[in-house]
């Protein structure tokens, strides 16, 4: 069984972190749509800006923004929710039954900022192991976004029992502490200088532990997830999702490949107005690994595409991950299960034949034709 999707109220969410913010802004206001237009503005400005930073921007080196409180206003407003709700689809991944033996956890979250992952993750957890016990810590190089992120979380996130923070630069000083049951790092890859700076936490989890790295969907974000998997493994972890196997992502073998996933929700309406402004589409994209210490045998196939109209008449493909190499799936476009197949699924498939019509397009292609009565098992 896997895990639900876990759905959560963006709206509340947003004005929860509305009221948090113009409470550290002092802006004495309670409804975004009350507040006044020249703090608005620099809000939005600010918003600019930090989007700007983390796309086009984003592969040079980046200077530290959490200096001011408008920072801080401007990111819990625009990037927190989202990262949420990317928390939450990647959490479905993780494997059933994870927690369902233990009483209690400790989570990290390295690079904190105000706390969104974290915060996705145990809204996700409280819905599905409602009886566990939580602790966690926060870490980040800045002192004035954490204790945002611990004051925001205590009032509005379902369980916490403890919540710490770690004011630490990954750069300058190694984390020293006991094993924690699940290591998230979201959105900090190329910030904090390279995966060797959280190492040693990474190296003291223990068997059942989980690592969980969430990054954008940019080219340069995507590859450095895909490109760090082959240093995860030579330290004995095991990539649980989305890879279906340990070998290196046979996504590098090409120079403009790039794995990532997508997640459609109901943002809450201010960030549905910068969004238009900004003219970024609704839909949220990310790129993830989870790892564990402990592996499990899979024997399935992850789906890397959408249904793909192909040269072929009357044929349909899916681009799969398929161990050592991407491999593509051609179907009869009538195929209803087949066409119903959605990328980020999982597929369980018999052996199949070569597709040699294919070739004939796509000589270097590995190509396979799926039968209408294929028996076939989606996740
Ligand atoms: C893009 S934000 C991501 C915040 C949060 N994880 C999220 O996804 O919403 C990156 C965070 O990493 C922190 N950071 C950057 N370099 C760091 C370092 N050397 N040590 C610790 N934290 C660092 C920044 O202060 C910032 O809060």
């Amino acid at each position: 069984m896997q895990h639900p999707n876990v759905q959560i109220d963006f709206d509340k969410i947003e004005k929860d972190l509305f009221l948090a913010v113009s409470k550290m802004m002092k802006w004495d206001c309670s409804k975004i749509e009350n507040l006044h237009k020249d703090f608005k503005k620099s809000l939005q400005t600010k918003i600019e800006q930090l989007s700007d930073q983390f796309t086009h921007n984003r592969p040079k080196q980046i200077e530290p923004y959490f200096q001011a409180n408008i920072d801080v206003a401007a990111y819990a407003m625009h990037f927190h929710a989202a990262t949420m709700q990317r928390m939450m689809s990647v959490c479905a991944e993780i494997p059933p039954n994870m927690f369902s033996h233990q009483k209690r956890i400790r989570v990290l979250d390295i690079g904190a900022g105000t706390g969104a992952a974290l915060q996705g993750f145990l809204f996700w957890l409280h819905q599905v192991y409602p009886a566990l016990r939580v602790e966690a810590d926060l870490l980040d190089q800045s002192l004035k976004v954490l204790t945002f992120a611990k004051n925001f979380l205590l009032s509005t996130t379902p369980y916490p029992e403890k919540i710490e923070i770690i004011p630490l630069d990954l750069k300058q000083e190694k984390l020293s502490s006991d094993a924690y049951d699940v290591v998230i790092a979201c959105n900090v890859l190329n910030e904090i200088g390279g995966i060797e700076n959280i190492h040693s936490i990474v190296e003291k989890m223990h068997s059942q532990s989980l690592l969980i790295l969430i990054e954008p969907a940019l080219f340069e974000t995507s590859r450095l997830v895909m490109n760090t998997k082959k240093k995860w493994t030579n330290i004995g972890l095991h990539v649980l999702a989305p890879c279906t196997h340990d070998l290196d992502c046979p996504m590098l073998h090409s120079s403009k490949d790039w794995c990532h996933f997508e997640t459609s929700w109901e943002s809450g309406a201010f960030r549905k107005s910068m969004d238009h402004r900004l003219h970024h589409e609704s839909i949220l994209s990310y790129s993830y690994m989870i790892l564990s210490k402990t592996g499990y045998e899979m024997n399935e196939k992850r789906v890397l595409s959408s249904v793909l109209k192909s040269r072929i008449k009357k044929v349909n493909c899916l681009q799969v991950c398929g161990h050592k190499q991407v491999e593509y799936l051609y179907f009869d476009k009538r195929n209803v299960q087949m066409k119903g197949i959605q990328k980020g699924q999982k597929l369980m498939l018999p052996t199949l034949d070569r597709y040699l019509d294919a070739k004939k397009y796509f000589s270097d292609q590995e190509a396979f034709w799926v039968p209408n009565d294929t028996d076939i098992k989606i996740k």
